[in-house]
């Protein structure tokens, strides 16, 4: 016979002591695999509190992803409503017969309450219970309510022990929206989902390094630079999210992207000495350019980023090219004119607007109201930039025309 282990609950979120208990019942109890099947909603819970059911699922799906032994069962979300693990016990029973016997894991302190969930008779009929004691849990009490229950249910309950029990998602909860390190208590995709969607309460200043960061962009920006640093690093995550790309990436080059804007004239060019940057006929021109290409070190060499995307996205924040920009390199470009401190000018809700619905289309508009505005006020373009916006031009051009986003106010939202 197949011995299947059950593993009910919220799992909100799931956590690396879920995971330990399943791998040691599994272990304990010979069991052939273990179904981790989150409630819909739990009867003693409040419906909604922290995250939706699917939210839940794609957290325990990242979760148990590799383990062999281990499965995702949607049975109690599908069925909807409050959840009663006995119905979902009849469930399976319907389906599987005798072919198989359940063995529903809990909790000392859940198997203490048992007899106030639905139907506890039905439930020891259905299944044989797996009773995981906690350390520092008074045992004693619990093995004379084993035994209790044994003859009362004519049953046999089984008991192994586990570590991982001291962790619990609420005491999880708490962390992460009191901004304290949560990372280790799980597998690292259901850590980067929650940092990903913002789940409890987590905000993106509350990664380490951006928290370093904006200390340290505090000091050195003026308020008003500091307080459009931020904007454009929410921004840039937003459009992450709407263009899967790592809102992660997109916060840290946000926050970054102005960090040499305010160095004085002799300190931009004594950096731009040291880290190699070279200026050409337009940059010195007008060094007011400059400070994205010395952004880009100055986050290398004093902030410690090494990802080639993100210093790549802020080097080429106020240019643009011409050598097909990335993903992150638009966001962030797009980011710097959008963000909502940005004082107002025309055409900027157009661009704000195109930026959501389509990069490249807004990556055009954008370029063409730079450089027209810039030509306007007698300023050299710089070649990246002509080359950018010859670049988008030609590709929006050639996008078949469903595919082409050419707002014009009226179609908003479209
Ligand atoms: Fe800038
Ligand atoms: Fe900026």
């Amino acid at each position: 016979m197949i011995r299947v282990g059950i593993m009910g609950g919220s799992f909100d979120p799931v956590h690396s002591g879920h995971l330990c208990i399943a791998k040691e019942a599994a272990e304990q109890l010979g069991l052939d695999e273990v179904l981790f099947i989150p409630a819909n909603r739990s009867y003693n819970k409040d419906p909604g509190e922290n995250t939706q059911p699917e939210e839940r699922l794609d957290m325990l799906r990242l979760a148990v992803e590799g383990d062999p032994f281990f499965r995702v069962c949607t049975a109690e979300i599908e069925r909807g409503g409050t959840t009663y693990t006995v119905d979902t016990l009849r469930e399976f029973k319907e389906t599987w017969g005798k072919d198989r016997e359940l063995v529903f894991i809990l909790g000392a302190d859940s198997f203490l309450t048992l007899e106030k969930w639905r139907e506890p008779e039905e439930l020891f009929r259905l299944c044989r219970f797996a009773v995981v004691s906690r350390p520092g849990f008074d045992d004693d009490g619990l093995e004379e309510r084993i035994i209790k229950a044994e003859e009362k249910y004519d049953t046999v309950i089984y008991r192994f022990s586990s570590p991982g029990l001291d962790i619990s998602s609420t005491d999880i909860r708490k962390r992460i929206s009191d901004g304290r390190s949560f990372r280790y208590f799980m597998p690292e995709g259901v850590w980067k989902y929650i940092t990903d969607n913002d789940l409890y309460g987590f905000r993106p200043e509350f990664y380490p390094e951006a928290a370093v960061y904006i200390e340290k962009l505090e000091r050195e920006l003026k308020p008003s630079r500091f307080r459009h640093t931020l904007g454009v690093a929410g921004e840039a995550r937003k459009l992450a999210r709407v263009y899967s790309e790592d809102p992660h990436k997109a916060y840290t080059a946000g926050l970054l992207h102005d960090c040499a804007k305010n160095f004085d004239r002799e300190k931009t060019f004594e950096l731009c000495r040291r880290y190699g940057v070279e200026l050409d006929e337009v940059l010195k021109a007008q060094p007011d350019l400059i400070h994205s290409f010395l952004g880009a070190e100055t986050a290398r060499a004093e902030y410690g980023v090494k990802d080639g995307d993100i210093l790549n996205a802020i080097k080429y924040h106020t240019t643009g090219h011409g050598g097909g920009m990335s993903r992150l390199e638009m966001i962030i470009y797009l980011s710097d004119m959008i963000e909502p401190n940005r004082a107002y000018f025309k055409g900027l809700d157009k661009i704000r607007k195109l930026a959501y619905y389509d990069l490249e289309s807004a990556m055009e508009e954008a370029l063409e109201q730079t450089i027209s505005f810039n030509r306007e006020k007698g300023r050299l373009i710089h070649p990246l930039s002509s080359g950018a916006y010859s670049y988008f031009k030609e590709l929006n051009r050639r996008k078949p025309i469903e595919q082409r986003k050419d707002f014009t106010g009226s179609k908003s939202g479209s």
